[in-house]
């Protein structure tokens, strides 16, 4: 639960369908499905595996798959490389979701009247945006501090189920709109001229890592959290089915709701034919369709942006753990100054981002999810499947699944991490600069 609550975030509602919605729709739906379960999810079972042989962070995991002291320190420094990307990630992460708590807030503010509020709320201006990042940082350090993670977790696997119902009820509201037929083609009907062009293919490597939470170290913690008893194939299989379901579920909410807004007039393409602006388009178009709902729109807006906070916040915490847990396990530093110092720290960077936003906001993305979460995954396949012994990957499996030597899973999946992942995720990168 807490894994899926990492994975379920911000990457399924306002980073997969606005990627999709801006390379191709479908070509890119069709892409990202394929990476999803051929890539992303070997390289989920690499991490859930490693982390729950070690017990440990991916520093002191990736070190200890080997005796080699040149492995060893490489290892190592992919984990801290990890933390690093972590963080980076978590520093525009607190932005967005600071718009997530303010279009919350605007719609209890126009809900009990307060209309300038409301629409002050929902400007882009900077220091709205400096407020909700704070905001939204201090209880991501909160809750990491005082170790009340576990508490969150359990609170929001209940809400989740109401997320993946309001978003079921909202696709079958747009659906009976004027335009979100357009949108709904859009989405399913492939150009797969465009789902072969390597930009495309990297994009939608990318988001797939991104919103599996791969490659940082993230997955690696909650797998050291996982008890002997659970089967790791089913459970990682779960994780990725949910994780993808929601972003592709989303996607059939936002491409129609964009076609939707468009027939009202909400100008979403540029002249060219691209979009406004990719960062904010959920913010224009959703709202758009709420207001379409009357009076019923204001509480389907506030439960909207409440979950998605709700959402945004569990997987907050499993980033800032990463770095947090290193520090504390490695480095022997008390748990509320290593909370307190890296989270001041990421802030700052997310301030950083917003006085630049047009220059590093995009940047910073594009280089953590990317580049740096697939290469990440990279090293892990490779640990995994190469350096750390054979015999002690099928003991760590075999612990909640005893049959598994003889499953189709042990069969196909150490080969597929050894060589098809590696070779891919190379391919990919190598395609992509040229
Ligand atoms: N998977 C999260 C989301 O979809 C983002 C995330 C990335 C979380 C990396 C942890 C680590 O929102």
């Amino acid at each position: 639960m807490a894994a899926a609550g990492s994975a379920v975030g911000l990457g399924n509602i306002w980073g997969f369908p606005t990627q999709a919605a801006s390379n191709g729709g479908a070509a890119f739906l069709i892409v990202y499905l394929i990476l999803a379960f051929v890539l992303a999810y070997p390289a989920l079972m690499a991490e859930l595996v490693l982390g729950r042989h070690a017990h440990a962070n991916a520093v002191t995991a990736l070190k200890g798959t080997s005796s080699n002291p040149l492995l060893r320190n490489l290892g190592a420094t992919a984990g801290i490389v990890g933390f690093i990307v972590a963080s980076l990630i978590l520093s525009f992460y607190a932005i967005v979701a600071g718009w997530m708590i303010a279009h919350c807030l605007a719609s209890l503010a126009a809900l009990v009247g307060a209309t300038d509020l409301a629409e002050w709320l929902v400007g882009f201006s900077l220091t709205r945006n400096v407020i909700f990042m704070t905001l939204f940082m201090g209880m991501t350090i909160a809750i990491i501090s005082a170790g009340v993670r576990d508490g969150i977790e359990r609170w929001s696997s209940r809400l989740m189920p109401l997320l993946l119902l309001t978003l079921f009820a909202l696709v079958v509201y747009v659906l009976t709109l004027d335009g979100a037929s357009e949108g709904l083609r859009v989405y399913l009907m492939p150009d797969f001229e465009s789902a072969l062009s390597p930009q495309l293919i990297i994009k939608a490597l990318g988001s797939a890592f991104f919103s599996l939470s791969l490659g940082v170290g993230t997955m690696l913690i909650y797998g050291s959290y996982i008890s002997d008893k659970e089967n790791l194939p089913v459970a990682g299989g779960l994780v990725t089915a949910v994780d993808i379901g929601i972003a592709v579920l989303a996607g059939f909410l936002v491409l129609p709701a964009m076609y939707v807004a468009l027939n009202n007039g909400v100008e979403i393409f540029a002249a060219d034919g691209a979009l406004l602006s990719e960062d904010t388009l959920i913010f224009t178009v959703l709202p758009e369709l709420f207001s379409n709902m009357g009076l019923a729109g204001g509480m389907v807006s506030l439960t909207f942006f409440f979950l998605m906070s709700i959402a945004a916040l569990t997987s907050s915490i499993s980033m800032l753990e990463v770095p947090v847990a290193y520090t504390i396990e490695n480095h022997g530093v008390k748990r509320l100054r290593a909370v307190m110092v890296i989270g001041a720290l990421i802030a700052m960077v997310s301030l950083i981002i917003l006085l630049n936003f047009g220059t590093l906001f995009g940047a910073i993305i594009a280089l953590t999810t990317r580049y740096s979460q697939p290469l990440l995954g990279f090293v892990f396949c490779i640990y995994v499947g190469w350096i750390w012994h054979r015999d002690a990957v099928l003991t760590e499996l075999k612990k909640g699944a005893p049959d598994i030597a003889e499953g189709l899973f042990w069969k196909i999946w150490p080969w597929h991490l050894r060589l098809v992942c590696p070779a891919i995720i190379l391919l990919i990168f190598v395609q992509s600069l040229r």
